[in-house]
């Protein structure tokens, strides 16, 4: 299992304004198949608060500023995210929270695969046993 890592992207700096771009296994180490974003997210709210089974993800807080905790069940962090050419990359089997979003923040999520609501783990004590019991085989 790998930790979540940061991920610094191309910034193509511009008079014009400037530009970052992601491709497939460049940037991004796996085929992205789905694209969603998170916005408008009134102050002091909280959002992720799972693990996903099999999905690989990267975060990108392309307007603002937002912090993602994340844990493997063994080792927590908190990454803050505040650059629109920086990604978090959040495998398989880790636990993400998401807060502290700046007013106007958004989190744009590449991920892995298609939405499959049978794929998350929500109970965090079902998450500590599983990646307990992933060590102990
Ligand atoms: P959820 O993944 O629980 O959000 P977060 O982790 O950011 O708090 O999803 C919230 C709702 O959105 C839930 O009802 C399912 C729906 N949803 C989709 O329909 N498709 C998607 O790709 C995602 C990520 C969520």
């Amino acid at each position: 299992m790998t930790f979540p890592y940061l991920i610094e992207l191309p910034k193509i700096i511009d008079n014009r304004g400037n530009l970052s771009v992601v491709q497939n296994h460049k940037e991004i180490p796996f085929d992205i198949q789905r694209v969603y974003w998170l916005y408008e997210v009134p102050t002091g709210e909280l959002r992720g608060g799972h693990a996903h089974k099999d999905l690989q993800q990267v975060l990108i807080a392309l307007h603002g500023s937002l912090a993602v905790t994340v844990d493997d069940g063994h080792s927590r962090q908190t990454f803050m995210l505040d650059k629109p050419n920086q990604g978090l990359y959040i495998g398989s089997n880790i636990w993400r929270e998401m807060s502290d979003f700046s007013e106007g923040a958004v989190c744009m999520v590449l991920a892995s695969k298609p939405y499959d609501p049978t794929g998350y783990v929500r109970n965090y004590d079902e998450f500590r046993r599983d990646t307990r019991s992933c060590v102990s085989t």
